[in-house]
């Protein structure tokens, strides 16, 4: 293939360009500075949240909604056993026990049966993953949490831009956790976002990531805090991403389209399905190969060697050492690894070069 197929590289340019330099010409580079509370009023206003905090990573507005919801020693949080590691981590942070669940087998996203069959007297919350940009099932995830108390907390890392019923993913729990990592719909950077209804929690949240510091009183900090904030440098990155954010939602739900209709027509491939009424970002594009013995590496390889890149589905979490003692059995997950592929999906790409990589794939297959 002549030009050069990306994976998942960012798509930044002129216009964030221009706003670095803004950035760099006011002086506010750091965390001070007007920048990053535009980011996050404008980020609310587009996902329709009321509050929002900057933060430097999606683990780090994973870990600070736990630990707002005073999540410690001795709870349990359920997590989907196919998810990026830092849906999980963040749990250990603050002391928590995950229990680690299957996937249901469609939609690759956190199995509500399985969520349901997991609770205990120490259950506090659920996290919810919207994997690769696919809203869960979030009318019987709410359901459950209603019944029995829980907290939600949406890893929606993967999915900015997705809708359930028409609602953006990340506003439909009680948290909603974003990341503005390099390869993410849009970026920062590195950085992510906390959205909440409750003003107050995101008051508080905006506090504990400054250290927790009382600015009224000097350098006085009435609780333990973190450094989590978000640079004004991120931020600006983050406001010029903003205004392309149609475009690249665009792109990457078209770019499915494509695969699917070209690779639709092999009875043994398998894209992630919706639920009714939702409406994924996709962020990846991913396929499972329902073939026994295929065998995903060395179809990578040959990928390689015709220059498109790929990447494996995410490693069940049970596979993880330190984890492995908190896992359910996750036999869905596994054939989900074993079985699947992400496609090259970055905005950088066009449609004719979706359409030719489908093609070769068709080909190879
Ligand atoms: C599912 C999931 N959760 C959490 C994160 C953590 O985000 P970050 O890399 O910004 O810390 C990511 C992305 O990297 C992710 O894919």
């Amino acid at each position: 293939m002549s030009k050069r197929i990306e994976l998942d590289a960012p798509n930044v340019g002129k216009l964030e360009k221009e706003y670095l330099n803004n950035c760099v010409d006011s002086t506010f580079i750091s965390t001070f500075g007007p920048f990053v509370s535009e980011f996050e009023k404008k980020f609310a206003r587009y996902i329709g949240s009321k509050g929002s905090v900057a933060v430097q990573s999606g683990t780090a507005a994973l870990h600070m909604a736990l630990y707002e919801l005073g999540i410690r020693e001795g709870d349990e949080v359920i997590v989907p056993a196919l998810t990026f590691i830092a849906t999980i981590n963040p749990i250990l942070y603050v002391g928590a026990k995950p229990v680690i669940v299957d996937v249901d087998s469609e939609t690759w996203n956190i199995d509500p049966e399985e969520v349901k069959k997991a609770i205990t007297e120490n259950t506090k919350a659920i996290i919810p993953v919207h994997l690769y940009g696919n809203p869960c099932d979030m009318d019987e995830i709410m359901k459950i949490a209603k019944k029995y108390n829980l907290y939600v907390i949406e890893d929606a890392t993967e999915s900015l831009g997705a809708t359930y019923k028409g609602i953006q993913t990340g506003t439909l729990g009680d948290f909603g956790c974003f990341s503005f990592n390099g390869n993410k719909l849009i970026t920062t950077g590195g950085g992510g976002m906390i959205v909440t209804d409750d003003e107050k929690r995101a008051e508080h949240i905006k506090f504990l990531v400054n250290q927790a510091r009382d600015n009224s009183k000097g350098y006085y900090h009435p609780e333990m805090g973190f450094n989590y904030r978000m640079t004004n440098i991120e931020a600006v990155l983050g406001l010029a991403q903003l205004e392309r954010i149609d475009k690249f939602l665009e792109k990457k739900r078209n770019f499915r389209k494509i695969y699917q209709k070209v690779l639709d027509e092999l009875p043994y491939i398998r894209f992630q399905q919706e639920y009714d009424n939702a409406s994924g970002s996709w962020w990846f594009t991913c396929v499972k190969i329902d073939k026994n013995n295929i065998d995903i590496d060395k179809l990578r390889l040959k990928l390689k060697e015709e220059g498109i890149p790929s990447r494996r589905i995410f490693m069940p979490a049970s596979e993880m050492p330190y984890l492995r003692k908190f896992s359910k059995s996750c036999l869905n997950t596994y054939k989900i690894y074993n079985q699947g592929i992400c496609l090259p999906s970055s905005t950088l790409n066009e449609e004719e070069d979706i359409r030719k990589v489908a093609l070769i794939i068709k080909e190879l297959l």
